[in-house]
């Protein structure tokens, strides 16, 4: 079996990563853009079996357009497998119709990358009512990694031993606790109400501990950062001696980082599934270690 990993530019670094980790050739997609708004996609043409497209779906609507152009490109020329490495997957939250006649994104996007890839990776997806990854993209192969392992790794060697892990909400529970296991610290876990895009409210049982003590919020994702501001507060109004945040995801642009550390979060550090000045937990070693132990690299 041959087999060669593709990305568009804004991924190469971790793109290649990938690829140093698995031995694989890497080969960068071309996109010219034409002024109507239009995408021409082509891919140099490698003699590959079994084709790892790799691309985080962070500003998803000209992003997965331009997958899907590159898929069919990849076979045209041909890949007789075409394997989706997207360590962000967008419109994973929108699972239900929460009011009448909204669309169900995450089945009709999920549909659709099933139709045109023949295995998914991903990172941390946010699935919180559908249960598995294999439900949102039906019928094919699909692995759904955590960043939890890049996190420790990152962290392991410089936080305070007194330091606090804070998670905003329930959701947030299993990237928190298994965060603290691999470090052996202590952990808080909040209740979240969103009140609107840039509105949450945030509770914090047990905030009191954090008195005198070092925070670290952790979050799947920080999106406008809302929920990152809000919890910075209560934990400085509790009296933490500093606050950090650590994600899986950061899709929050520089004004929003901005407005962090305006808030008094000191720092931000998160995996590298979304390219950005925060990416420094290195997930290619995650995606390497489950492709090579899946069977999407056998014949
Ligand atoms: C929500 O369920 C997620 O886990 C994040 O807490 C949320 O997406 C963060 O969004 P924002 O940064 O806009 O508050």
């Amino acid at each position: 079996m041959t087999a060669g990993i593709w990305s568009f530019a804004e991924s190469e670094a971790p793109a290649q990563r990938l690829a140093q980790a698995l031995g694989f050739p890497h080969h960068c997609v071309a996109l010219h853009r034409f002024p109507d708004g239009e995408s021409l996609v082509s891919v140099a043409v490698g003699n590959h079996e079994t084709a790892i497209l790799y691309r985080s779906l962070d500003d998803p609507n000209i992003k997965i357009v331009e997958l899907l152009l590159a898929a069919s490109a990849l076979r045209d020329n041909g890949a007789q497998r075409v394997v989706l490495v997207a360590p962000y997957l967008a419109y994973m939250r929108q699972d239900a119709a929460f009011h009448p006649g909204e669309a169900v994104s995450q089945r009709v996007i999920g549909q659709l990358l099933a139709s045109h890839f023949d295995a998914l990776v991903t990172v941390d997806p946010h699935l919180h009512r559908t249960g598995r990854l294999e439900d949102v993209v039906p019928g094919i192969p699909a692995i759904a990694l955590s960043a939890a392992p890049a996190l420790i790794a990152m962290l392991r060697h410089d936080l305070p031993a007194d330091t606090v892990l804070v998670g905003p909400d329930g959701e947030s529970r299993q990237w928190v606790s298994q965060v603290a296991d691999g470090l052996g610290l202590d952990f808080l876990v909040g209740q979240k109400r969103r009140r609107g895009d840039h509105a949450v409210e945030i509770e914090l049982p047990g905030i009191e501990k954090v008195a005198g003590r070092p925070a670290l919020l952790i979050d799947d994702l920080i999106s406008s950062g809302g929920t990152l501001r809000s919890c910075a507060a209560l934990l400085r109004g509790a009296g933490a001696i500093r606050v950090e945040a650590a994600a899986s995801h950061c899709l929050a642009s520089a004004s929003d980082l901005a407005s962090l550390a305006e808030h008094g979060v000191a720092r931000v550090r998160t995996a590298d599934t979304v390219p950005g000045p925060t990416a420094c937990a290195f997930v290619a070693p995650l995606i390497a270690a489950a492709l090579r132990a899946s069977e999407l690299l056998q014949r």
